[in-house]
């Protein structure tokens, strides 16, 4: 039979399939997520993230080590707190020698080309686990964009190279970048989570922060799963109030959010691969349901062909080496 189009002839071997790759994921999109931790004197594993740890400083910059040795160029750091220092005033978040700024610096002193995403919202230091002041059962806006500001400035000081909102409050990055301009940090970057969705998948990070909020849900701040325009919203907001880089969270659910702000925006997109997905390409692997890493590297590609320039993945350690061995 004479057939014109055959498109398989495009898939005959590999070296056409190459040729013709409209994607490719490389270890320059990926950022590894690390988590520090104040009360541990030696890393532990996390139950629900099989393969991530919570780190010690120490333990975190071994752990940079081989993030480098990867070919891995940036990590995103996640504290988590003493419990005795968490308050309603989240005070600790402003306490200019705490945990976290102590160790952005460390790390940055110790690794000065790896570039360090730091996390600003109050959830790590609120005894409420909100990522914003509670007053009433409200979240307040106004006065946690204040907090925040500070918050980023101090974490510019320890070395932060990208500042990351990851709150969801209105009007933060302006008051963020205003603060940062004043403080002659003209170079910081504000990578902001834009669309950051009120999302189930975030529980495995919650456990390991021990951060979950103490009453209701995240709804009035983080967004509704159901919406698509309000993302665009969101970004148009916070291009103008001063964003470098715009995140959307999480990720392989969300590729149709990704593409739409891909196709509204000049700006870098970053997408968050987040504990959720990642635990459970992880335990389905464990049960021997799936293959850890043909899905955690088609789940990638996916974020990536969906619009993503950057990937946080706590899989991006193992990708690197899947993508490694793929080039061999
Ligand atoms: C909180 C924050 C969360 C994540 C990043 N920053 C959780 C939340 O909003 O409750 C989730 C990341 C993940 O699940 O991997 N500011």
């Amino acid at each position: 039979m004479i057939q014109h189009q055959r498109p398989r002839r495009l898939r005959h071997n590999q070296a056409i399939r190459s040729l013709v790759s409209e994607t490719s994921l490389s270890v320059n999109n990926l950022i590894m997520p690390i988590f520090i931790n104040e009360t541990i004197t030696d890393k532990e594993p996390i139950y629900s993230m099989p393969g991530i740890y919570r780190h010690t400083i120490q333990s975190a910059i071994e752990h940079c080590k081989t993030i480098i040795d990867q070919g891995i160029t940036a990590c995103a750091l996640f504290p988590g707190i003493h419990n005795e220092k968490k308050n309603s005033k989240a005070s600790e978040a402003l306490n200019i020698n705490n945990f976290y700024y102590e160790a952005i610096s460390k790390i940055k002193d110790t690794f000065p080309e790896l570039l360090i995403i730091s996390d600003v919202a109050l959830d790590p230091y609120s005894s409420d686990g909100h990522d914003g002041l509670v007053r009433n059962d409200k979240i307040i806006n106004d006065e946690t964009i204040e907090i925040l500001s500070k918050m980023a400035l101090y974490q510019a000081k320890a070395g932060a190279d990208i500042i990351a909102p990851s709150d969801m409050m209105d009007g933060r990055i302006k008051v963020i970048r205003e603060t940062l301009e004043n403080a002659q940090f003209n170079n910081t970057l504000i990578m902001s989570y834009s669309a950051k969705y009120a999302s189930s998948f975030y529980r495995p990070f919650r456990d390991a922060l021990e951060s979950a909020p103490k009453k209701g849900d995240k709804k009035t701040y983080q967004m509704n799963p159901a919406n698509r325009l309000e993302a665009i919203k969101e970004v148009q907001l916070d291009e103008e109030e001063g964003a470098d880089i715009i995140l959307i969270k999480p990720a392989s659910q969300y590729g149709d959010i990704i593409r739409d702000i891909k196709e509204h925006t000049t700006l870098p997109i970053a997408a968050y691969h987040v504990s959720g997905e990642y635990s459970m390409i992880k335990a389905a692997a464990e049960k021997g349901f799936l293959s850890y890493e043909d899905t955690l590297y088609e789940t990638l590609l996916s974020i990536k062909r969906a619009g993503a320039n950057m990937i946080l993945s706590y899989g991006a350690i193992d990708a690197a080496l899947i993508l490694s061995n793929k080039n061999k």
